[in-house]
């Protein structure tokens, strides 16, 4: 009998621009398999924080590494605490998901992520969101999605779900700044954001998440 490794556990990828609805959908889509979740962007956006608790540039790829490699995190549920403290409500911040963007252009802040990914492969299945889910991190994924929407109305979804959390946001710094990350995360070059050959492609601007949901379900049922 052949042994079973973490190759033979189903990976749903789905990746995509920023406000697409990917962390949404694919909670979703995990729920309803039953399988893991891993929300890649939050590991960019701890390290976005992280460095700048200790007052570290963006820009400084040699001392993020090493951040990026000792991040002391734990996933609790919609909760993640580093170093004792609960920065689920930090991390989403606009300010953070800019830095996440500007740390994760370096590549060894890339390679010190890889592992601890990875390791989110567990029975009975996982689906995971981010930029290089299907391109770099799990390449024999047996369902790749690339889940986009146009700029503006990501940014209107962007906008409401800030209000809803009680944040102030103006639509048009929204757009500019989805546009500039956008711009950042398709033209690095390591580990750009693109759609894979044999990746389903799916625009939701006039999907409801429900829909979204169900079409991933589909393409994965026939995998
Ligand atoms: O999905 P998100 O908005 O939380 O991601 C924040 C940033 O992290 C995104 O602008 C780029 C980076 N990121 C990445 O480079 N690769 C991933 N797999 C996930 C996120």
């Amino acid at each position: 009998m052949t042994p079973t490794t973490s190759l033979d556990i189903p990976v749903i990828a789905i990746d995509g621009p920023t406000a697409s609805g990917k962390g949404t959908v694919a909670q979703k889509v995990a729920e309803h398999l039953g399988y893991h979740y891993l929300d890649s962007g939050a590991l960019y956006r701890l390290v976005g924080l992280a460095s700048f608790k200790k007052g570290i540039s963006t820009a400084s790829e040699q001392e993020l590494a090493p951040i990026a490699k000792n991040l002391s995190v734990i996933f609790q549920g919609d909760r993640i605490i580093l170093d004792d403290e609960d920065v689920s409500d930090q991390i989403r911040q606009e300010e953070m998901g800019r830095r996440a963007s500007e740390v994760a252009i370096h590549p060894m802040v890339r390679q010190a992520l890889v592992t601890r990914q990875r390791a989110f492969r567990q029975k009975p299945g996982l689906v995971a969101d981010g930029r290089d889910m299907a391109s770099v991190i799990f390449t024999d994924a047996v369902t790749k999605v690339y889940l986009t929407a146009s700029a503006e109305s990501r940014a209107e979804r962007r906008y409401k779900q800030l209000i809803a959390k009680g944040f102030s946001a103006n639509i048009q710094v929204l757009l500019q700044d989805l546009r500039d990350r956008d711009e950042r995360d398709a033209n690095r070059s390591s580990s750009p954001l693109k759609a894979v050959e044999g990746a389903h492609c799916l625009d939701t601007t006039s999907m409801t998440i429900e829909e979204a949901v169900n079409q991933i379900l589909k393409w994965h049922q026939v995998n």
